[in-house]
């Protein structure tokens, strides 16, 4: 597992090298709130630079919404300092208030003002002369594709061209900061990617700083530049989607990223026991019992000859005998449900395309070695 690890670790350097070199836009220190004496958000810290796309991941409830609506000025910090192009936007003294923050805002539920045609909603936040107003707002219209509905009502467009419009209103205030709370999670698959990236290309174009809210790893991965990863409050693990993916920083946080195998063990002399052979545990005490976490898609699959395995390895270890329970194809890749021979524990694979191997056949399991991880047992 060492190998990827020091990869990883470089990667991130480097990227904390290339962060530290641009302006900090939105700089976000050691924020907590509490309700009714229940701490949702926990010491955050958080920054984004221009044009960068920052992810605040983590499941429902671990308070990604509050540290939004803080930073936007609509609920208040218990603790911590918001600050904007270096400026106190909010503190223990100072409070802006909302209007006067730069920040652009996008939800789910990004209501458009029906009465209003399109090109009056999105001028509808922007001060000056009607006739520059709504030059600005049929710029923006075009640039998200809708030049030709710019007389018409929101009523009248699909929920993906409201939403560009909702876009277009976000942005033509030039907001330094755009914090969108999940504001893809209403369209269907479909329209999703596409209206995502656009999003991201706008964004980008005008050099605005985004927080992303998130819960949807997929999401996040396609989006970010970088993910922090939430959890009860606190940012428990902050780098590129590569380096989370590969380097997660505990069990939780690989489970979170996709299904994982877990495979038990104990520590003796730097080295755990397993049906996969000896795995490195480096540093951690005799006695101490560990978790082998690999994701499915790392497991290596081999075909068995006459009751016998493919040789062992350096990388891929001992190969173990296991008894396929059940194979299902799920749209580019298969999904393979084993049962160990030697100990009756279940392991997953999932293998590109269609392998489909019946209920009952014998195949040999590996794994990589630079693809699992090895944590203490929580
Ligand atoms: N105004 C509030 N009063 C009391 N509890 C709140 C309030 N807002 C949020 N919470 C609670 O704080 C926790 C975090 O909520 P939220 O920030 O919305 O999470 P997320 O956006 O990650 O799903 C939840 O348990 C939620 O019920
Ligand atoms: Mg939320």
């Amino acid at each position: 597992m060492v190998p990827s690890e020091t990869m990883a670790s470089r990667g991130a350097a480097a990227a904390a090298a290339e962060r530290s070199a641009k302006p900090l836009r939105l700089d976000i220190q050691s924020l907590s709130k509490a309700f009714a004496g229940r701490t949702v958000v926990d010491d955050v810290t958080l920054s984004v630079a221009a044009g960068e796309v920052l992810c605040l991941l983590g499941p429902s409830g671990c308070g990604k919404s509050t540290t939004l609506r803080m930073i936007a000025g609509v609920e208040t910090q218990d603790r911590g300092t918001i600050r904007l192009d270096g400026r106190v936007l909010s503190d223990g003294v100072t409070s802006v208030p909302p209007e006067g923050r730069s920040i652009g805002l996008m939800f789910q539920d990004f209501a458009l003002f029906p009465h209003l045609s399109v090109t009056d909603n999105v001028a509808f936040g922007l001060k000056g002369r009607r006739a520059e107003t709504h030059r600005r707002a049929h710029r923006l219209l075009e640039r998200v594709g809708l030049a030709a509905h710019r007389d018409a009502f929101p009523h009248e467009l699909s929920g993906g061209e409201q939403q560009r419009v909702a876009l277009a209103r976000a942005i033509a205030p030039k907001p330094r900061v755009m914090l969108m709370d999940e504001p893809f999670s209403g369209l269907d698959n479909r329209l999703r990617d596409g209206i995502r990236d656009d999003t991201l290309d706008v964004l980008r174009e005008e050099g605005t700083a985004v927080l992303l809210v998130t819960h949807e790893p997929e999401e996040a991965m396609r989006m970010a530049d970088e993910i922090a990863l939430m959890r009860g409050g606190r940012i428990v693990q902050r780098g590129a989607p590569y380096n989370l993916y590969n380097s997660p920083h505990d069990k939780e946080a690989a489970a979170f990223f996709s299904d994982i195998n877990v495979i038990p063990g104990e520590v003796h002399g730097a080295l755990t026991e397993t049906p996969f052979g000896q795995f490195l545990a480096p540093g951690q005490p005799d006695g101490t019992r560990v978790d082998i976490v690999i994701r499915p898609q790392h497991v290596r699959i081999d075909f068995d000859r006459a009751g016998r395995g493919p040789n062992p390895t350096a990388l891929d270890g001992s190969p173990a005998r296991a008894i396929v329970v059940r194979s299902r194809f799920i749209g580019k890749e298969s999904l393979v449900e084993f049962r160990l021979d030697l100990d009756g524990s279940a392991m997953s694979a999932i293998v590109p395309s269609v392998f489909l191997p019946k209920p009952g056949t014998p195949l040999w399991l590996m794994i990589r070695r630079d693809r699992c991880f090895v944590f203490p047992r929580s």
